[in-house]
């Protein structure tokens, strides 16, 4: 296979201080370096992803934790790979089709990753495809390990016609759970029930309301409009797993003080309650996991065989050329977007 040269000038999205759209910077930069077990990813594809958005606004505390300013954002890329580390067999990597998670970097036309984080692209899939599937799965999986819901249970899945809900509701489905999602306008309710769902409601409606099911887990990452009555929603050994409060974001002005009052007024579950109750409530990041290479490698090899068996299938994939980051993020803060969003490199 020959390698392609690396990028004269690779570009990247910088973000130098939190802020709006318009924070997002497309600048040109040099090509880094891998060290030892890495391999360097001319990126074909950039995954997005709603923590972006959040690195963008500042509110990203792994970001923080882990960079600080500037930040280029991306978890996950799919390209070739045109330069290798040492400890690793060159021959091996060189010039082969990667899909690869990294925590921070990934919005750039080349990017150093750890090789116990990449593995070959599979047959036939696109580099789009590459630069989907990683991150949402991953989290959809790790969301139902702790649900550990039998199959046959009823389930319920907030925002399922996004990138983590498209993976909970079509692995949820393969193991025989019965799922209900939640979409925010009824133009998503079919890309829900394409995806395996037997209902689609759309929140705050009537019928939303009047649904009365008791659901042995609640996967919501809205943040405090649905935790409380998620929470109410949950039959005797119910589990809520919370991932995310995409709810809290987004927007300004209005959606900001709004935002602001329902982070001080989030629900606080009391212990002596969930006894009472029984209903538990799990909560993770996988950004804070992400040294968990075995495990992570692991996950994501299952993954790619689950849709290589067809058991699963790829989320609906929409690309956008990487210098509207700015448009990728609007797109996704607005609720705008049917499965996933990739940025694409320059060819
Ligand atoms: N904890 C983890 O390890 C982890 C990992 C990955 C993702 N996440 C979280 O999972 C959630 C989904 O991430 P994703 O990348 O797959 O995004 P996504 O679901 O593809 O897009 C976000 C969706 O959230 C809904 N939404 C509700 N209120 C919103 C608001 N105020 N602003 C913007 N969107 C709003 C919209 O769908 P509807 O209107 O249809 O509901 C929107 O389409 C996010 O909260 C993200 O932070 C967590």
């Amino acid at each position: 296979m020959t390698t392609p040269p690396a990028p004269s000038h690779p570009r990247r999205v910088r973000v130098h201080r939190p802020g709006g759209y318009h924070r997002l910077r497309l600048e040109a930069f040099t090509a880094p370096v891998p060290g030892p077990r890495q391999i360097r990813v001319r990126t074909a594809a950039s995954g997005v992803n709603f923590a972006d958005a959040l690195v963008r606004m500042g509110v990203y505390a792994p970001a923080r934790r882990y960079v600080g300013w500037p930040i280029t954002p991306g978890f996950e890329v799919a390209g070739t790979v045109d330069a290798v580390g040492a400890g690793l067999d060159a021959p091996d990597w060189q010039g082969r089709g990667v899909l690869a998670l990294t925590r921070f970097d990934g919005y750039a036309e080349a990017v150093v990753v750890d090789a116990d984080l990449a593995r070959p692209l599979p047959a036939g899939w696109s580099t789009a495809a590459g630069a989907a599937v990683a991150v949402n799965a991953l989290t959809a999986r790790h969301a139902l390990a702790l649900a550990d819901a039998p199959a046959g249970a009823a389930i319920l899945v907030h925002s399922a016609a996004g990138g983590v809900g498209h993976w909970l509701v079509q692995l949820a489905r393969a193991a025989g759970l019965a799922v209900t999602g939640t979409v925010g306008r009824a133009a998503k309710r079919d890309a829900v029930l394409a995806a395996g769902a037997e209902h689609a409601l759309v929140r705050g409606t009537a019928e939303d309301r009047a649904d009365t099911t008791a659901y042995r887990a609640i996967f919501d990452a809205q943040g405090p409009t649905t935790w409380r009555r998620s929470y109410r929603r949950l039959a005797p050994t119910g589990r809520l797993v919370v991932y995310g409060a995409h709810g809290l974001t987004g927007g300004g002005g209005f959606r900001v003080l709004r935002g602001g009052w329902q982070y001080l007024t989030r629900p606080r579950f009391d212990p002596l309650a969930l006894c009472a109750d029984n209903r538990g409530v799990l909560g993770f990041n996988l950004a804070y996991l992400f040294d968990r290479r075995a495990q992570m490698r692991a996950e994501l090899d299952a993954v790619v065989a689950l849709v290589e068996a067809g058991s699963v299938r790829l989320p609906p994939i929409t690309a956008l050329p990487l210098d509207q980051v700015a448009e990728a993020h609007r797109r996704l803060e607005n609720g705008a977007t049917i499965g996933k969003l990739v940025l694409t490199a320059a060819p």
